[in-house]
């Protein structure tokens, strides 16, 4: 039996941000998202978000056209906002990552407040419309590794939970003890898997702080972006993806 590699996702935002803030063309989104589908990606993510900072409306079907030719899916991240969800039923991907969205952050924040009930109803709306629009899409949602907020989650009709690791990913780069956080990991991804949700998990990771996750073998898919992006402006993106997979290939989960 071949192994069991957890699946990397490759969030291309930033090669968009890179664009917007001077106008122009270039870099392409295009060109990162098939550098990142040769050199080992499992998927392309984006987070077309309500202020449009960095991935554009027309930037979600040209990525999708990539994504297609490789075989791999599209991971779309958003916000509960109906203009968006309109924009993803037209477009299709095979994932839709929900989570929180403010206009004044730098990047998400954190996961989803699921024990606030007009945010629960918020959401359990938005998985509805989308999985009636969608017959074969896959939803999951972004959320602390919190046994309150699990709970909640798993009466809604998702097919997986993205585990916030930020906050885990900055106590690592302060090299203080990380033990706490991949406790709480582990419960949270046994009582996914016990209530047939897969775990995945994103946000502040690193080729090192995602190693104590992929030695736990905690995790069946992570989502890195800043990270990658920011190693390839020395590297180059297709170093990047490739040495970063490598790694994901040294931990099989199986
Ligand atoms: N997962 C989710 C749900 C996110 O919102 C983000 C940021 O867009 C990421 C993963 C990627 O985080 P980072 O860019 O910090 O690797």
């Amino acid at each position: 039996m071949s192994a069991v590699v957890p699946r990397l996702g490759v969030n291309i935002d930033h090669v968009a941000t890179l664009r917007q803030a001077r106008g122009e063309d270039y870099p392409s989104i295009v060109d990162a998202a098939q550098v990142s589908l040769l050199n080992g990606a499992d998927q392309i993510t984006i987070h077309l978000r309500e202020d449009r900072r960095h991935i554009q409306d027309y930037d979600v079907e040209a990525v999708k056209l990539v994504t297609k030719r490789f075989g791999k899916p599209l991971n779309l991240e958003m916000g509960v906002n109906p203009e968006i969800i309109e924009i993803a039923i037209a477009s299709a991907p095979e994932w839709i990552c929900i989570v929180p969205e403010k206009r004044e952050e730098k990047t998400t924040e954190g996961g989803l407040d699921l024990l606030d009930d007009s945010n629960f109803i918020r959401i359990e709306e938005a998985v509805k419309k989308i999985k009636s629009s969608l017959k074969d899409v896959k939803i999951s949602l972004f959320l602390e590794a919190k046994m309150e907020t699990l709970e909640r989650a798993k009466d809604l009709d998702i097919d997986a939970v993205e585990i916030h690791t930020g906050e885990f990913a900055k106590v690592f780069a302060n090299g203080d003890d990380v033990s706490k956080y991949l406790d709480h990991f582990r419960v949270a991804k046994e009582f996914l898997n016990n209530h047939k949700i897969a775990a995945h998990a994103g946000h502040g990771l690193t080729d090192e702080s995602v190693k104590p996750l992929l030695e736990s073998k905690l995790f069946e898919e992570y989502n890195i972006g800043h990270w990658i992006i920011c190693h390839a402006l020395f590297h180059g993106l297709a170093h990047s993806v490739k040495t970063l997979k490598v790694s994901f290939e040294n931990y099989p989960l199986k």
